[in-house]
């Protein structure tokens, strides 16, 4: 298989773990060499598996072989428990391109078709990724933010556990992102106090016991990193995200992947900001970029050990 080519595994045993002993994998975006320095250096020191995370338009922005070159010169090895997962695929060819540079997993994100539609493009992207042994992830109900904007709905569309079991059965697809209230970016909540749907989720952990949960837009925003950017020079209101709580009560009912981007952005931001209005008369992009890699390294290891329960689960 081409990924084991890159010292990667799929997402296979790391689930089956994660489900079984009730901790999460993080799943980190990532977007260029000091943001994948970050989550390999977490992960390595956390000793925990990690889910490197590469959206579509990061895939652009990278380009598919300075990101495996990259990828390769990490001489990462099976035993780290590392998986190179595309998020949120939109077509069949955009995860059949990312299996032939070398991901171990892909995400096809159908959530905006109509159900039926969903349960066949789902089940061709399982079809061919599992001829690579490749794991496949799609999803179930709309969530709010960027995935709304292109359905044009103004609410979550929460996952209807009616749905889940024959969902799975048809696609054969080997995890499941649901839709309980989370949102993807930095404005997730009007106050700390909502709750997500823990009642949907309950149901949908019930129905399909084995299968491993996934939960998008779970930033959980520190404040801290709204409070740097904004003394910084910055203009950030409003930014509220999922509590590490909420987080953990989702964990114990089989969410086993959980993604994170925001809050990495918003600490690698804050860092950068802090850096220049610190040192006006420095222009080196190495030093600034310096700092900004070592805010995401320390969040990424904060959520490894606060949230996900990730550390020390690397076998
Ligand atoms: O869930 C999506 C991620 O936050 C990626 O966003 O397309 O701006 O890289 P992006
Ligand atoms: P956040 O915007 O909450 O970090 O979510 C990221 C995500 O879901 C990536 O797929
Ligand atoms: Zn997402």
């Amino acid at each position: 298989m081409l990924f084991e080519k890159f010292g990667l595994v799929n997402t296979q045993e790391l689930f089956t773990d994660a489900l079984e002993q009730h901790y999460a994998i993080g799943a980190f975006n990532f977007y260029n060499m000091e943001t994948l320095n970050a989550v390999l250096n977490a992960a390595h020191d956390c000793h925990s598996p990690v889910i490197l995370a590469v959206s579509e338009s990061a895939l652009d922005y990278m380009g598919g072989d300075t990101l495996m070159g990259m990828i390769s010169g990490k001489k990462i090895k099976k035993s780290d428990g590392i998986v190179l997962h595309l998020d949120h695929g939109s077509s069949y060819e955009s995860c059949v391109r990312a299996i032939k540079l070398g991901f171990s997993s892909v995400m096809i994100d159908a959530s905006k078709l109509p159900f039926r539609e969903n349960i066949k493009l789902s089940k061709r992207v399982a079809n061919y990724a599992h001829k690579y042994n490749v794991s496949v992830e799609a999803e179930l109900g709309v969530l709010g933010g960027f995935e709304d904007e292109k359905t044009n709905s103004k609410f979550n569309m929460y996952t209807n556990p009616d749905d889940v079991k024959e969902f799975i059965k048809k696609t054969n697809v080997d995890s499941l992102a649901i839709a309980i209230g989370t949102s993807h970016g930095a404005y997730k909540r009007k106050s700390q106090n909502e709750k997500l749907r823990f009642d949907i989720l309950s149901e949908i952990a019930e129905r399909i016991p084995t299968l491993p949960l996934v939960l998008h837009g779970a930033s959980s925003i520190p404040q801290k990193f709204i409070r740097e950017i904004n003394s910084y020079g910055g203009n950030i209101k409003n930014a509220l995200g999922i509590s590490p709580k909420q987080l953990q009560q989702a964990i114990s009912l089989n969410v086993c992947k959980i993604n994170v981007d925001s809050d990495n952005r918003l600490a690698f931001t804050g860092a950068i900001r802090k850096s220049i209005f610190k040192n006006p008369s420095e222009f080196n992009p190495r030093k600034y970029l310096r700092n900004a890699q070592q805010a995401f390294y320390e969040n990424c290891v904060n959520e490894i050990k606060n949230i996900m329960g990730s550390e020390n689960k690397l076998k």
